[in-house]
């Protein structure tokens, strides 16, 4: 039952679609490759090309379910997937200022062929990003990342208005629009670190190279460590 759902589905949009968040709900149908997109929609940052939804769906404070299917293109074999928030109204077009809040850990999506493929991942309680704490009447948005086999990245976006948990305006997750399809698979996503970082900048201070310094000023500190040998070559030749 569950399945020939599912095949229909796919029959439908197969040769279009890429990535289709199926709960909570999404901004609306952004499958499109035209002249305005020419590589497609889907691979616009944030929020695949469409703007900030003005029918918000109700989501609990406490976190809850986000279910997508990942499978609608070619290139997703294998895939990596990420899912952010992004919290308020004061960004462009009234959505977020950024999507810089992830909800789950990374991980990666086995599909059963590199083909566009069926199926359905379910994630039943995503929790709120760290340290972050929401009031009935927030509003923020969820962004679903799928990094295709190629590395590029499809984005796919649900706006929110937080609700009490049992709230009656959030849809009901059930089996039928959140479970796993059988034929995809998991797996965690590791790294193994080869080589740790060396700092030996100019006042040789770990944290003066953090995710707070400015693009600018790295670069400076960057460019100034590349020409450290050669100012120092210079200065041999001179002597
Ligand atoms: C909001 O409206 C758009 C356009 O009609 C629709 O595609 C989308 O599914 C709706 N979103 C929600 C969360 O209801
Ligand atoms: C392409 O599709 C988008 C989304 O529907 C639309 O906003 C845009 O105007 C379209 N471009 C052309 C050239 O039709
Ligand atoms: C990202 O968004 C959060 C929440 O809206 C905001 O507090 C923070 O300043 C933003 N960060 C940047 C770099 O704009
Ligand atoms: C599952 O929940 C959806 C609303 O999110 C509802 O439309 C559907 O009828 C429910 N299905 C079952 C079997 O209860
Ligand atoms: C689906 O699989 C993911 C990854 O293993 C897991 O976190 C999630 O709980 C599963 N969903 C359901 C409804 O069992």
């Amino acid at each position: 039952m569950k399945s020939s759902v599912l095949l229909t589905l796919a029959m439908g949009v197969l040769c279009s679609a890429h990535i289709v968040i199926t709960y909570p709900g999404w901004r609306g149908n952004n499958l499109i490759t035209n002249s305005t997109f020419p590589y497609g929609m889907q691979w616009m940052f944030p929020c695949g090309g469409m703007g900030t939804s003005r029918n918000r769906t109700y989501w609990p404070t406490t976190g809850g379910a986000v279910a997508f299917q990942p499978g609608w293109f070619r290139g997703h074999e294998t895939a990596m997937l990420y899912v952010n928030m992004g919290f308020g109204t004061d960004g462009p077009d009234l959505g977020p200022k950024n999507m810089s809040f992830p909800m789950v850990p990374p991980f990666q999506v086995l599909g059963p062929t590199n083909g566009p493929y069926p199926g359905t991942v379910c994630l039943p309680q995503v929790p709120l990003p760290r340290n972050m704490e929401v009031q009935p009447g927030d509003l923020a948005t969820i962004q679903v990342v799928e990094l295709a086999v190629h590395g590029a990245a499809l984005y796919s976006c649900v706006d929110i208005e937080f609700v009490e948990p049992g709230d009656r305006r959030v849809p009901e997750v059930n089996e039928t629009n959140c479970f796993n399809t059988t034929e995809l698979g998991f797996a965690e996503a590791y790294t193994i670190t080869t080589r740790e970082p060396v700092y030996n900048g100019i006042n040789g201070d770990p944290a003066a190279v953090n995710h707070d310094q400015s693009g600018a000023e790295t670069l400076a500190r960057m460019s100034w460590a590349g020409w450290l040998p050669i100012l120092a070559g210079s200065v041999w030749a001179m002597l």
